[in-house]
């Protein structure tokens, strides 16, 4: 081991900038941790000449990737510069060279984790991910060494700060969707392009990751049923309301006898679930595990500052783990084979909003078709329309399949008492 580690790091934005910066104001605490200094030697940028909020002497900052990638004095590469294809061929690049790496890259991540970890651990190197969901939150590590004792079985969580900021400004301000996008993009929550935030996408991502590493499994993106919040409307926020819920976009992944399900989508809470608490661009994950119970992380998931601290934590074990020559043994082989669920094996309560025809036999036409679906109503609230002859009818259902709920869904919509379905969320938590 050097008497000095020795750091490359690929892009100097707001990760970047938060990791040089945490790097040169804990030098001490670092040093301490792992017994010699840290040192940046080259930063990578698209631009050198571009004015950055960051001292740096001039000659680290480079646009050419050989100078990190082939030099033989860089120990660990930390990438934070975002990027799919090329970037992945950075960091494979740079484990075939033995150097560790420290990544907060979730699209890239989600995608090709599995194969990195592989090349990973035939070079002998560490490859980390912990910003790479929740930001500043420890999640990863959470899962991985806290609770590796334990057999996880379901996680719930607020992994997109951007979602959570614009729902919870929509249900408590009253702000209007795309108001609330805008700030969220000016606030720097929002990826560049915010569908990948306002789809469920960037959660979907940072579900496969934790479903991979909380199950021992290989889950991926194309493995998550995505839906995002783009349609959620400020009506249906009102009435979750005034049935006692909350909605948050909430990443669901869960195992019954190894086989698992992962889904991203809006879903209505009861207010008193801990995580209908996590408000604005706050994250949360709730994790189940058979012997310890419920847990919850909660902390900033965006930022400078919170993602590299993250990113740092990474280096430190990384560094820690040269010290005592084990890098490289801390990728773990997934246990257990994917199968994910079938639609009749899902299990979930749902609320729909109806507009219907306000007429005498409505009622019995709709109720009819639950009872022959086998589907229960848990709350129901019927309002009449100001003006029209229509009321508007909202269910929360007792628990079906995903399957029968879909059925019941299509005739729904072709009963002639029902003018439209105007939405329909799944339910959790409660009984
Ligand atoms: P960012 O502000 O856009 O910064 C990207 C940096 O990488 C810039 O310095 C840019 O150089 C450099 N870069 C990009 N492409 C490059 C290329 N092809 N060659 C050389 N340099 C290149 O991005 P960020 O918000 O810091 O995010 C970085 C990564 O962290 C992403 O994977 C993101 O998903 C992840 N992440 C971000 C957050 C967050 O809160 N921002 C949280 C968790 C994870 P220039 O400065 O010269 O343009
Ligand atoms: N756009 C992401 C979010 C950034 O809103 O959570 C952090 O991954």
């Amino acid at each position: 081991m050097t008497n000095v580690v020795r750091v490359g790091l690929l892009g100097l934005g707001t990760v970047g900038t938060g990791v040089v910066s945490i790097i040169q104001r804990h030098q001490e605490e670092l040093q301490h941790q792992v017994g010699c200094p840290v040192e940046v030697r080259k930063v990578l940028v698209r631009n050198k000449n571009k004015a950055r909020n960051i001292e740096l002497a001039k000659e680290i900052v480079t646009e050419d990737i050989e100078e990190i990638l082939s030099n033989p004095e860089i120990d660990v590469v930390i990438e934070v510069m975002g990027g799919m294809e090329q970037t992945k061929e950075h960091i494979a690049r740079a484990l075939q060279a033995k150097k560790h790496v420290v990544t907060a890259n979730k699209d890239l991540l989600a995608v090709h984790g599995a194969e990195l970890l592989k090349i990973a651990a035939e070079n002998g190197c560490d490859l980390f991910y912990e910003a790479s969901v929740a930001g500043g939150i420890p999640i990863l590590r959470s899962l991985s060494d806290g609770l590796s004792a334990d057999r996880i079985t379901k996680m719930m969580g607020i992994v997109n700060g951007t979602t959570n900021y614009i729902l919870t400004k929509m249900s408590q301000e009253g702000s209007s969707y795309e108001d609330v996008l805008k700030q969220a993009q000016e606030l720097g929550f929002a990826e560049a392009d915010p569908t990948s935030d306002v789809e469920g996408l960037d959660a979907a991502r940072k579900m496969a990751i934790l479903a991979s590493l909380g199950f021992s499994t290989e889950v991926s993106f194309d493995d998550v049923t995505v839906r995002g919040i783009s349609a959620v409307t400020e009506a249906d926020l009102h009435y979750c309301e005034q049935l006692g819920y909350t909605m948050k976009l909430i990443g669901l992944a869960q195992r019954d006898d190894n086989r698992i399900e992962v889904s991203v989508q809006p879903t209505l809470l009861p207010t008193e679930h801990p995580l209908a608490s996590v408000h604005n661009e706050y994250n949360a994950v709730y994790v189940y595990g058979e012997a310890v119970g419920e847990t919850m992380f909660y902390g900033p998931g965006a930022g400078s500052l919170p993602t590299a601290t993250a990113v740092v934590s990474d280096l430190v074990t990384v560094m820690r783990n040269m010290r005592l020559g084990v890098t490289g043994h801390s990728v773990l082989v997934p246990l257990h084979e994917k199968v994910l669920k079938e639609a009749n094996e899902i299990e979930a309560k749902h609320f729909l909003r109806l507009r219907v025809l306000d007429k005498a036999g409505t009622f019995s036409t709709i109720t009819s078709l639950f009872a022959e679906f086998e589907v229960s109503f848990e709350k129901l609230l019927q309002l009449p329309v100001e003006g029209e002859e229509v009321a508007e009818v909202i269910i929360i259902t007792h628990k079906t399949s995903e399957e029968n709920y879909e059925k019941l869904y299509q005739r729904l919509t072709a009963l002639d008492v029902v003018e439209s379905v105007e939405s329909s969320y799944r339910v959790e938590g409660g009984n």
